[in-house]
């Protein structure tokens, strides 16, 4: 049942979408599974052009949009597997530019008549000077357009071809690859061993401009400036002159930048509802209320629904389980409200709801469509199941196609504070998760002012840009400390400061110590009922960031 409702919601939420690849030149990459696909996509946007990543068994004949280029991703299989993926061979009958790269490139090689034999097994990982080839024919040089003769490139694989494809020539070569680079020799189809789209290869980038930008010949017009403008007017055009649309806001970056575009476009048909679940930041509750609806305008309820989740973690102690508790009540609390505001809609003759917001980003696209298959990493947080099933609404992503850091840059663009648009990650279940332990009142008040102070310091001290996410959790131990003459026996608050790009992996970060000596004497002169401060030290992996 649950499997129908999600096929049934993937494709409301695809009838909803009009394809932002339709309104941009598009490069579509096809993924066959590497680490690094997605930074290929990243690559491509930072010049300026928008590009998609679907899996490498797409069907050329059902994409529903015409790319100016194509690029095969590297591949975690060997070519010569049994159960190797394999691409579509009509993309080279799109009459369109053709990027291979690693795997890609040995894909290349088979479909190009360089049979299976011509690979060899022989496997590659690190870095490695790259011998730009010039070439006779001027489409083939294009591709290291004005990139020195030796350069340094990243190298990581197990396959090489050890034979040139028919109609192919070589345009660079390693010590150990003497097929690094190679060119067809009247059609813009090129092949690379090495890894362009990271960034140990020096003039990656430049390399894969020269492709998207020179070869293909696409505009760079993937702005965020751009994006506001044509997503408006998608919105509008998905909603109708009619549709409302609810959606739930947190106080974060993504469901607030989501609320401001859907602001922009639909005015005070989007109902924006902030649920109060008692275990939020210090003040938060407030401070959203204040900056997304008093200085952003955005139609904004609050629910105080913080006794009701309160009183349901009582004795709850598992860290599963607090998870499943929020989530369930915020759907139930959320429901609620959709339905009020339905119904009030309705009487007041503005329309009915038809639509669901959701703040849901490029990489969660991502990693549903993965040709491996969807992850089952996806939190439970974000996958609001049954969600508003009965009011049949559809969903509306206006952020969908975004990374993070683009996110981030419209929401400058659109005017939210930059404390909004810098704030660090916060879960879905808060505080809860960073009381360890039972979760009641009294500890979650000792865990956000501790946490308060900490981030109040870090952000004094001018870091809280370089650390990716910060918090104090609260212990479930006493420990034995001493206050003026007497002996305390109290709780123990420890903090967590992290370094990392996509949260899957963090180091922890290097606070100076004089700042941490003024975090701990703060904590333990201000905070009732907590007598010793820790300093977290562990890596994910093989810890986590969050303590539960
Ligand atoms: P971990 O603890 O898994 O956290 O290293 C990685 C990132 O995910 C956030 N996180 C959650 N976010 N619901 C959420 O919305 C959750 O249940 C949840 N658990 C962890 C965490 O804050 C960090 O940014």
């Amino acid at each position: 049942m649950e499997d129908q409702g999600q096929a049934k919601k993937q494709k409301l939420s695809d009838e909803s979408q009009v394809k932002i690849s339709t309104l941009y030149d598009t490069i579509l990459i096809l993924d066959f599974g590497s680490q690094y696909s997605h930074l290929i996509t990243r690559r491509i946007r930072e010049v300026g052009v928008y590009c998609e990543l679907l899996p490498c068994t797409q069907k050329i004949k059902d994409l529903d949009f015409k790319p100016k280029g194509v690029i095969l991703s590297g591949s975690p299989y060997s070519i010569t597997d049994a159960d190797a993926p394999h691409v579509d061979p009509e993309v080279f009958n799109l009459g369109v530019p053709v990027l291979g790269i690693c795997y890609g490139l040995q894909e290349i090689s088979r479909v190009k008549g360089c049979g299976v034999t011509g690979l060899s097994r022989k496997s590659e990982y690190g870095f490695a000077q790259l011998k730009v080839v010039q070439s006779n024919f001027p489409h083939a040089n294009e591709l290291f357009a004005g990139i020195q003769d030796l350069t340094q490139v990243w190298m990581s694989h197990g396959d090489h071809i050890d034979n040139l494809p028919k109609d192919f020539e070589i345009i660079g070569s390693t010590e150990t690859s003497g097929f690094a680079a190679i060119a067809h020799c009247t059609d813009p189809v090129y092949g690379i061993q090495f890894h362009p789209e990271v960034t140990h290869s020096v003039e990656g980038k430049t390399i894969l401009q020269n492709f998207v930008k020179l070869i293909c010949h696409c505009d760079s017009n993937w702005t965020m400036d751009s994006f506001v403008d044509k997503e408006i007017e998608r919105i509008r055009k998905v909603v109708g002159e009619n549709g409302s649309v609810v959606g739930a806001v947190s106080g974060g970056v993504d469901s607030t930048v989501a609320a401001v575009l859907m602001k922009r476009a639909i005015g005070d048909r989007f109902h924006a509802v902030l649920v109060d679940n008692g275990v939020m930041r210090m003040n938060e509750c407030e401070q959203v209320k204040e900056s997304l609806g008093s200085q952003l305008g955005i139609n904004l309820r609050v629910v105080d629904a913080a006794d009701l989740f309160l009183d349901k973690l009582a004795n709850v102690k598992d860290p599963e389980t607090k998870r499943k508790i929020i989530g369930n009540t915020f759907i139930e609390v959320f429901e609620k409200e959709a339905h009020i505001i339905d119904e009030e809609c309705q009487n007041s003759g503005t329309g009915k709801i038809n639509f669901l917001l959701q703040g849901t980003l490029y990489p969660d696209v991502i990693e549903s469509i993965s040709f491996k298959g969807p992850s089952a990493t996806i939190k439970s947080h974000h996958n609001v199941g049954g969600l508003l099933a009965d009011m049949r609404l559809e969903l509306i992503e206006p952020l969908r196609e975004l990374f993070k850091d683009e996110v981030r840059a419209l929401g400058s663009i659109l005017g939210v504070p930059d404390d909004l648009v810098w704030r660090h990650p916060f879960p879905g279940p808060g505080i809860a998760i960073r009381v360890l332990g039972e979760v009641t009142r009294e500890q979650v008040k000792i865990a956000r002012h501790a946490d308060y102070i900490y981030i109040e310091e870090i952000k004094k001290a001018n870091l809280y840009r370089s650390i990716s996410q910060a918090y104090a959790a609260l212990l479930p131990v006493r420990s034995v400390g001493v206050m003026g003459d007497c002996r305390t026996y109290e709780q123990v608050i420890a903090l967590r400061a992290v370094e990392t790009t996509d949260f899957m992996t963090a180091d922890w970060f290097d606070i100076p110590v004089p700042v941490l000596k003024r975090i701990s004497n703060r904590i333990l002169n201000e905070v009732d009922g907590v007598n010793r401060v820790v300093y977290d030290i562990s890596s994910k992996p093989p810890a986590t960031i969050e303590w539960e």
